[in-house]
């Protein structure tokens, strides 16, 4: 083990980010009174170029007139290849008060593309006398953006989350698909004539996840399209649970909930954690480093895995 201790990510659920687009005002208070713990205004690609100034002030309005209560608010600004991206930093903090709590920059593909907009937000910051400072959550959705994961993932102390976006990464990837995440009808192998489905997300959700373990940023698996596709998305999310995502995108209402069930620990995963904490505290008694607990090993790193789940679900509950 490195003497480098890994960096613990921000305390705070980041189950399910629920988004909406900006030009649609109508929908906010329900974004707000929905279970989803991120609301993501968006002004980037839900908003159609001739809206961008509208959207821009109807969520600039919303952010001190909507009660968001104890949710995470974030607003999606336009990529760094636009011309809109400025305005909205300097707009948002200027014009939007202190109830903003993140801006999520989307198609980042370097390092100094955080650099740039925390050098605009700090300058706006000291001349408004900000007093909460803003953070940064990220949309890794390009070959460059995976490319460098892990520089991007150092690349500013205002970073909190990071996000795989499957369209537009599948779209720079050159990927032959048009579905946004899940499963890929012509990614199988054959074996004895039988088709077996792989998972083409993974290695770049690996990625973010070591990324982002590193330098304690919170990896959140993004959108999947077909939200009349219930077992699609929960297929998905359990996977990037497995992998060590935190939570993923809602793009529909009726997604949060399925986000929040696969990224709350389930009783019993609680339950069983807190016992074999329980069996490796016996083991320590005896001076034993490891014993057995259900019929299988557990050992000191078995504490550790215990311990994500138990301090997950007290996170939640807290
Ligand atoms: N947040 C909160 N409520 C939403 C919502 C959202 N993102 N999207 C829809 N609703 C509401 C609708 O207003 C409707 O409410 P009602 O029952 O009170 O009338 C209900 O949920 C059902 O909506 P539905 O008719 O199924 O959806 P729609 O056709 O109005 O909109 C989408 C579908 C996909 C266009 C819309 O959900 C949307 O814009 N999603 C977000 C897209 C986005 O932000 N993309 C950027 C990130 S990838
Ligand atoms: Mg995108």
């Amino acid at each position: 083990m490195s003497f480098r201790l890994q960096p613990p990510a921000p305390a705070r659920p980041n189950r399910c980010q629920l988004f909406g687009p900006g030009s649609r005002p109508a929908l906010f208070a329900k974004m707000a009174a929905s279970a989803a713990d991120v609301i993501n205004l968006d002004l980037e690609d839900s908003v159609a170029p001739s809206d961008k100034d509208i959207a821009r002030a109807n969520v600039i309005e919303a952010i001190s007139g909507v009660d968001w209560g104890h949710k995470t608010l974030s607003v999606r600004i336009n990529g760094l290849d636009t011309p809109w991206w400025y305005r909205d930093v300097v707009d948002l903090l200027e014009k939007g008060g202190e109830r903003l709590d993140l801006i999520m920059i989307p198609k980042v593909g370097c390092a100094e593309d955080l650099y740039a907009v925390d050098a605009l937000v700090t300058a706006v910051e000291r001349a408004m006398g900000r007093t909460k400072p803003i953070g940064f959550e990220v949309i890794i959705e390009s070959a460059a953006g995976i490319s460098h994961v892990e520089e991007i993932a150092k690349g500013s102390p205002r970073l909190q989350a990071m996000s795989l976006g499957a369209a537009d990464f599948a779209a720079s990837m050159g990927m032959q698909t048009t579905g946004i995440g899940g499963t890929q009808e012509n990614y199988y192998m054959l074996r004895e004539g039988a088709k077996h489905w792989s998972d083409p997300w993974h290695w770049a959700q690996a990625a973010i996840v070591a990324a982002c373990r590193t330098h304690g940023i919170l990896p959140v698996d993004g959108p999947f399209g077909d939200f009349s596709d219930d077992e699609g998305f929960r297929a998905q999310a359990l996977r990037s649970a497995t992998l060590g995502m935190v939570g993923k995108w809602a793009i529909h209402p009726k997604q949060v909930t399925l986000a929040n069930e696969v990224f709350t620990p389930s009783d019993s995963a609680v339950a069983e954690a807190r016992e074999i904490l329980a069996a490796m505290d016996a083991a320590k008694a005896r001076g034993e480093g490891a014993t057995v607990y259900k019929g299988r090993l557990v050992d000191i790193a078995s504490i550790k895995q215990a311990e994500v789940i138990v301090r997950q679900a007290e996170l939640i509950a807290g």
